[in-house]
């Protein structure tokens, strides 16, 4: 059922990779909610093509752009302004990537540049996307800008390895970056921190598949699906949020809040 809740909204929506991804979803319910917007990703994933029909879906326009470029930036938020023919309410940054966790390195191991490139593509891309919007005027009052976390920047989860750090400086670039747009700009800006998801990001993670079903019964409401962050993030982009900001908005079914559980100690019986 859709409320009109982005009804004449414009924005950019990073990260949809394909049907699985969290921005993919995003989109889909945005355009249900009245919004108009570019998407966008990195130039080589678009050589998978599956975009092309989430855009034509949502009749929305595809610009490519390494979210680690500011030249790229430059000429999205300038081209998206364009073709939305006014400036931005709404941008989510659904971006993370380790060259560590993909090769699979140990963390007393890690390639220290591929680190330097998991902090610059997964956290300060979201410095880089805010200081972008900024400088170009790109942002209307009361706009609402988002990026997706985990809780692995609170907790340690061995395999997560130097995304945690990326996401520590990613949530910590929302709180700070959130205070210099609510000052100047009424702008907002949060994270949402998300349960364990099936997408390509996510199962890249080693031993995703226990982790998740550890998750699962970890949380009193079970994991939250794709689908519902994709609700949460409509409403944090709608008007109805508009006095949150700097928050890291847990988004996890309980997770957060639980010490154990009862599916969690019958397993341990069991065992
Ligand atoms: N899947 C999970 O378990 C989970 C849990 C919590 C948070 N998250 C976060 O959600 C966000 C979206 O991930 P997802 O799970 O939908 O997976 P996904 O793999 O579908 O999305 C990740 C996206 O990042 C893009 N990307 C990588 N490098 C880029 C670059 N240099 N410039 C621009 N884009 C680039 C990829 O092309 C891809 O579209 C990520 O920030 C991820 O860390 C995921």
């Amino acid at each position: 059922m859709a409320y009109n809740l982005l009804q004449g909204k414009k924005g950019i929506i990073f990260g949809a990779l394909d049907e699985k991804s969290i921005a993919w979803k995003v989109a889909l319910k945005a355009k249900e909610e009245g919004a108009t917007f570019v998407l966008s990703n990195a130039p080589i994933a678009m050589r998978m093509g599956a975009i092309n029909q989430l855009a034509e879906t949502c009749e929305a326009e595809v610009i490519p752009a390494d979210a680690t470029s500011l030249e790229d930036l430059e000429n999205l938020f300038s081209k998206s302004m364009e073709v939305l023919d006014g400036k931005l309410d709404f941008v989510l940054h659904s971006i993370g990537m380790s060259p560590n966790v993909r090769k699979k390195k140990s963390y007393g191991d890690l390639n220290y540049d591929w680190f330097l490139k998991t902090l610059d593509i997964s956290g300060l891309s979201f410095h880089k996307v805010m200081q972008t919007a900024e400088k170009l005027d790109a942002m209307n009052e009361w706009g609402s800008i988002l990026a997706l976390t985990y809780i692995a920047a609170q907790r340690t989860f061995p395999d997560y390895s130097d995304m945690a750090q990326a996401k520590s400086v990613l949530e910590s670039i929302a709180r700070s970056y959130g205070y210099r747009f609510a000052k100047s700009k009424k702008v907002r800006v949060n994270t949402i921190s998300q349960s364990p998801t099936m997408t390509t990001a996510g199962t890249g993670v080693g031993g995703f598949d226990a982790f998740f079903d550890y998750a699962h019964k970890m949380s009193p409401l079970g994991n939250a699906p794709a689908e519902d962050c994709a609700n949460y993030v409509i409403t944090m982009f709608s008007d109805l949020t508009r006095m949150v900001t700097m928050q890291n908005l847990m988004h996890d079914g309980g997770f957060s809040s639980s010490g154990i559980t009862e599916d969690i100690i019958a397993d341990l019986k069991k065992s």
